[in-house]
């Protein structure tokens, strides 16, 4: 686990180094694959939100690999992901990601920690039943909403 959170970390920081990299995508290709990624966060995140709130059956095995699968995602190097020349001034209409994600890739980072570490305690609860789950999903849907408020824009 040590492991991953450091490459979470790295992961975060390196963005900056990126800037130096050569990458063979163009900045719309950037932006595609980042939306995709959340794209999957977003669509295991909906299934546990659904048992969290009652309108899907609780399931300890689907909640389990939802859980199981968001780990495997927050756990991707994602520096690539945060090229600088991405975001929605850069690319109107492409992306909702704001500038302040590159003039603050540390705060970018303690929002990604912080979601990280959620993600940690889901997986210890997604199979223990609802009332594990809901507080748990609560917690990382928080992580979510928090990095959102800073660093993604309301509308395209
Ligand atoms: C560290 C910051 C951060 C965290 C944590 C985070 N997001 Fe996001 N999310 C973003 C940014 C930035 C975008 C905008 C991406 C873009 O438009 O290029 C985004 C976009 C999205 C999108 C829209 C994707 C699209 O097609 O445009 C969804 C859905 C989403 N996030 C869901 C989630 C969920 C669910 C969680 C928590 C389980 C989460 N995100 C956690 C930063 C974050």
């Amino acid at each position: 686990m040590r492991k991953l959170i450091l490459s979470t970390v790295i992961a975060a920081t390196a963005a900056t180094t990126a800037a130096t990299g050569a990458f063979a995508q163009s900045p719309s290709d950037v932006a595609k694959a980042r939306r995709a990624f959340y794209t999957l966060v977003g669509f295991e995140m909906a299934t546990l939100g659904g048992m969290a709130q009652g309108k899907i059956d609780y399931d300890a095995e689907a909640a389990s690999q939802s859980a199981g699968d968001i780990m495997t995602l927050a756990s991707l190097h994602t520096a690539d992901y945060f090229a600088p020349g991405t975001s929605n001034e850069d690319l109107p209409g492409e992306t909702r990601a704001k500038p302040a994600i590159w003039e603050d890739m540390a705060g970018v980072q303690e929002k990604g920690m912080a979601f990280y570490q959620a993600v940690v305690e889901l997986n210890e609860a997604a199979g223990n039943g609802l009332d594990a789950l809901r507080p748990a999903v609560g917690k990382v849907g928080g992580t979510c909403k928090a990095c959102h408020d800073d660093y993604r824009a309301a509308d395209f």
